[in-house]
């Protein structure tokens, strides 16, 4: 079968299969954005931030921009994880320089008007953008759809915007916990319903962003952050079984070996913090892919220091099924030629 033949010679795709490949596959998280200068051409034209989202055209020109300079092996669809509370009803506005607005959802009766019906028109222009992006892209580039986790969307959900501590998402779920389910259970259903139509479309591999996992003391990661993920990745592998799944809970530290565990994805996105060690520990216990965890502060930096640490990564994942990455997304004050010098050290023949 083509679809078949094509996805086996997919780089990216392999270390699913159990393969350690050397050199490693490579993308980087927010590797569209606005450390190039033609996202920002772009992003001008298309008039609000959301509009870019929703124009497959634009969106799929974006995507496409880092692998036409860098050719990584996989191209990260362009949205936002704030694309979901959008298409359930949630009036969401980007603040030029001042981040996500969100209109806060404080106790059950703000979002009773939610509607998982209301989600599809808008699901359906970003997976016309999906389903464009698989046309355009190398044959040989995988092509990652992605979604928010439940918990890390709630908390711009109900803090109307990003902050720091995560307190009012902590707070409703302390006080009305039956209230707070209400909530995340309705983003698992539209996380589900987004993913599973993203793979329809064309994603061969998904990734769920749980930024801000790392805020949740343990009884609390194992019902915002672990039972969640674990019931979006049944239901989507169910529909999709060739469609692998990488979790990605940002600060999780000594819980994410269960989180792997307890969630059944097929990869896990490392953060900064954690060692070389620790990553090759996790891909063998918990027989998952790792992927990571280069500090974005070392691509903006740049020189001996960010050389040294590729190499600590490479000579440190040699052997095991690995995805060079970031641990968090590209910052803007970014050079686009460190990222140049990044990619070409991973793919630098050893020795
Ligand atoms: O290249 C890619 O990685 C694909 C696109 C992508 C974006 N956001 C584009 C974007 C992805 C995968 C995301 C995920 C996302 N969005 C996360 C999870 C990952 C992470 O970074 O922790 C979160 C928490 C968001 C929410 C969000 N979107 C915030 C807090 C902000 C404002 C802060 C900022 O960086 O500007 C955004 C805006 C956003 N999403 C931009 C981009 C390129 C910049 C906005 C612009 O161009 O004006």
């Amino acid at each position: 079968m083509m679809a078949a033949d094509a996805s086996k010679t997919r780089r990216l795709l392999q270390p699913f299969a159990g393969r350690a490949l050397s050199p490693p596959p490579i993308w980087l998280m927010r590797q569209a954005g606005r450390y190039l200068s033609e996202y920002r051409a772009v992003r001008a034209k298309a008039g609000s931030f959301l509009d870019l989202c929703y124009d497959p055209v634009l969106a799929a020109e974006v995507t496409l921009q880092p692998i036409r300079r860098y050719g990584f092996d996989a191209a990260i669809l362009f949205s936002d994880i704030l694309v979901v509370p959008d298409a359930l009803g949630q009036r969401v506005a980007f603040v030029e320089g001042d981040g996500p607005r969100l209109e806060p959802i404080r106790a059950q009766a703000d979002f009773v008007r939610l509607s998982r019906a209301a989600t599809r028109p808008k699901f359906a222009r970003v997976c016309e953008t999906v389903a464009r992006l698989r046309q355009d892209l190398p044959r040989e580039t995988t092509l990652i759809g992605f979604c928010g986790a439940p918990w890390t969307v709630a908390t711009y959900m109900v803090g109307g915007r990003g902050s720091a501590d995560q307190a009012d998402a902590r707070l409703w779920a302390y006080r009305d916990r039956a209230g707070f389910a209400r909530l995340i259970e309705i983003l698992v259903e539209a996380s589900i319903d987004y993913l599973a139509m993203q793979a329809e479309a064309g994603a061969d591999l998904l990734q769920i962003f749980d930024t801000w996992a790392g805020s949740l003391p343990p009884r609390e990661f194992e019902a915002w952050v672990v039972a969640p993920t674990a019931r979006i990745v049944s239901a989507v592998r169910a529909k999709h079984p060739q469609v692998p799944i990488i979790g990605f809970p940002r600060g999780a530290g000594e819980k994410i070996g269960a989180y792997a565990a307890a969630t059944g994805v097929q990869g896990i996105g490392c953060d900064t913090g954690m060692s070389v060690e620790c990553m090759a520990e996790l891909a063998r216990a918990r027989n998952v892919v790792v992927q990571g965890n280069l500090d974005p502060m070392l691509l903006v930096a740049g020189g001996e220091e960010m050389e040294l640490q590729i190499s600590g990564l490479l000579r440190g994942l040699a052997g095991v099924p690995y995805i060079f990455n970031l641990g968090h997304g590209i910052v803007p004050e970014t050079p686009p030629e460190n990222v140049a010098q990044l990619v070409e050290l991973v793919r630098k023949p050893k020795g």
